[in-house]
């Protein structure tokens, strides 16, 4: 039988982290069974076909006027366990505005709305596995799972690659933030090289002269090097 190979050992989030609150109601009690990796989590389903529209990788062209906030460029290739480019991986974005407010019923953080600015793309990886955004840098924003808690500024991450199993969510982070070495979504993996993986890089070469940085995010969806989860693995 054919098998994707299994993540190593602390390179994945754990199903319960002390320090991430709400971890505490949510990780299994009951030890978990390994199911073995059959024909239909190794094929499809895949996502629907609905076309990518011409400007859904720009978030900051889709309302008439640009975003508040720091343009940036998010770039990057989707890999597969062997290295390879993945064709036609369906990368979502969302993300919240340059003050760290989302468009969310949720959100009631007290900072401003942008209303040139939704927080939402996607993007199709082309035949080499890559990918590119336009959009603003988000900004941090407070949580309640601790004193004092503060996401660092990130960019969630949903891909949908050649099969079930290379589903990845996952956070992207940006160079030399304060707030990631204290933050318990990220020390949730034990790892410290799989954490790495989670932080973006400044590029200059995506860096456009007059007009936005570049940060280069290369996903691997499968194997010893996957990027890792924000959540256990399905
Ligand atoms: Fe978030």
């Amino acid at each position: 039988m054919i098998e994707y190979p299994r993540t190593p050992p602390g390179t994945q989030p754990g199903y319960g982290h002390e320090a991430y609150r709400s971890t505490h109601w949510r990780a299994p009690r009951q030890p978990l069974i390994s199911l073995p990796h059959t024909i239909s989590e190794l094929t499809g389903p895949l996502y629907g076909h609905s076309p990518i529209g011409e400007t859904d990788n720009d978030l900051t062209r889709h309302f008439a006027n640009p975003p508040q906030g720091e343009r940036i460029i998010v770039a990057g290739r989707v890999l597969d366990e062997d290295g390879r480019g993945v064709p036609n991986a369906l990368v979502e974005i969302w993300q919240a505005n340059a003050a760290g407010r989302y468009v969310h019923s949720g959100d009631n953080h007290p900072a401003p709305l942008d209303p040139n600015f939704l927080g939402a793309g996607r993007a199709l990886t082309d035949a080499g596995g890559n990918y590119r955004f336009t959009t603003i840098k988000p900004g941090a924003y407070p949580w309640r799972n601790h004193h004092n808690a503060w996401r660092p500024a990130h960019i969630h991450f949903s891909l949908f690659g050649s099969g079930l199993l290379s589903r990845l969510i996952t956070q992207m982070y940006f160079p030399n933030d304060p707030l990631i070495p204290l933050d318990p979504i990220v020390n949730g993996i034990p790892d410290d090289a799989a954490r790495q993986r989670l932080v973006s890089a400044f590029e200059l070469s995506l860096t456009q002269p007059e007009w936005a940085l570049g940060y280069r995010f290369d996903i691997v969806l499968r194997g010893r090097c996957a990027t890792p989860f924000e959540a256990p693995r399905p």
